[in-house]
């Protein structure tokens, strides 16, 4: 993933614009949103409070490929008239965004928020870590990593993206897992807690940007004074919590989940690393469920993705990633019970639907049962990172 940190606070980034710019603001929703200055949420935030101050707002668009020249030129082609319109356009992307965006539009304003210092993981523990600086940041490779706040100060940035991100302190409480004493924060996710404590619960449909349906069941932990068994990613933490997240009924119960996907979807699904990682955890070899396998037709008419329902385990992420990161709600549940499948716009294809390319579908989905059709590392016949060169430094005063 790309790290990049914010270099604008709002004060700053309002100093580039005149009052009456009309406003166009471009965010991407791949690597950059974990480090918290991409994706739908922040777009919102900064339209309302542009539009509280008094400015128009013509659009804003996720894109999640905006780093790829030629996407942003069919986005270009698609809304000529209100890239036409617009004065200023706003970018909260990462450099090479930036860099792409500008080549586009050559001669509108095109503010850049964001500082971005290369590649790195995502640590659950310490969120997104830089492993591999670009030389341009003067920053000596680290076997650790840098964490964001670590470049954060020492570069004089912004850790939050504007007024969005206020976190209240959350109070810290102790509960028992597994018979250990376990430090969470109080009334949070309990998935989410036991994942920060590097205690690993297999999950298909949860993910904390997209909230919890509780439809996979592969999280299930037994919780005492609870009847049953209980989905983690649906829990929120209470005081003397006293929570067992492996025994033998748990463990049979994971393995029973894996080996009717695996019957339903056929070997293929093996494909998925989430998948395959918790066969292998479960040591599952054989499957011992014989269901009709899925013989579902393959939709590849969207430009940029394919649809495979014979993959679909039905865990809803495309669907909330579509309607709650894209905005766009091209994807959508059908029918009930057994016959309950995925479908895109009214039931028809792809290709027929508002889907705005921006990938959060299949970012999401964990069995490749949506899948880009290529992910291009390289731009215009140029290595991905030759395309960064940093934006003059724009109008920071503080
Ligand atoms: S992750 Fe909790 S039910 Fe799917």
């Amino acid at each position: 993933m790309i790290i990049s940190v914010r270099s604008l606070s709002y004060d700053e980034l309002k100093r580039n614009l005149n009052h009456d710019d009309k406003i166009v603001i471009w965010s991407c929703d791949t690597c950059v949103k974990h480090c918290g200055i991409a994706g739908m949420e922040k777009m919102t935030a900064l339209e309302d409070l542009l539009k509280e101050d008094g400015y128009t707002v013509l659009k804003k668009e996720l894109v999640s490929e905006s780093c790829q020249i030629n996407l942003a030129k069919k986005h270009k082609a698609a809304h000529e008239d209100i890239f036409n319109e617009s004065t200023a356009i706003i970018l909260l992307t990462c450099e090479i965004g930036y860099q792409c965006v500008k080549t586009v539009f050559p001669k509108k304003k095109v503010i850049a928020t964001a500082k971005t210092f290369g590649s790195g993981n995502f640590s659950n523990k310490k969120g997104p870590i830089l492993t591999s600086p670009l030389p341009t940041t003067g920053l000596a490779p680290e076997p650790e990593g840098y964490t964001l706040t670590m470049l954060v100060e020492q570069f004089n940035l912004y850790p939050k993206f504007f007024d969005a991100d206020k976190e209240p302190n959350p109070e810290k409480i102790t509960i028992t897992v597994d018979g250990k004493p376990v430090e969470v924060k109080k009334d949070a996710n309990l998935l989410d807690e036991l994942s920060a404590n590097r205690i690993r619960i297999p999950h298909l449909c949860y993910d904390s940007s997209l909230g919890s349906i509780g439809a996979c069941r592969m999280c299930l932990v037994k919780i005492e004074g609870k009847r049953g068994l209980v989905p983690s990613c649906c829990t929120q933490i209470e005081e003397g919590m006293i929570v067992t997240t492996e025994d033998e009924e748990i463990t049979k119960l994971r393995k029973s989940i894996l080996q009717m996907i695996i019957a339903e979807c056929g070997d293929e699904i093996q494909q998925s690393r989430d998948i395959r990682y918790w066969m292998r955890r479960y040591k599952i070899t054989e499957n011992r469920f014989s269901l009709p396998k899925k013989d579902e037709i393959v939709d590849d008419s969207n430009e940029v993705l394919v649809k495979d329902p014979n993959r679909c385990i039905l865990c809803g992420r495309c669907v909330r990633a579509c309607a709650n990161l894209s905005g766009q709600k091209v994807i959508n549940f059908a029918n009930r019970g057994s016959n309950t499948v995925t479908i895109t716009g009214l039931n028809e294809p792809f290709a027929s639907t508002d889907c705005a390319h921006c990938l959060a579908c299949a970012h999401y989905c964990p069995t490749n049962a949506i899948t880009p059709k290529s992910i291009s590392k390289k731009i215009s016949g140029y290595p991905f990172w030759t395309m960064i060169t940093y934006p003059k430094k724009l109008a920071r005063t503080t």
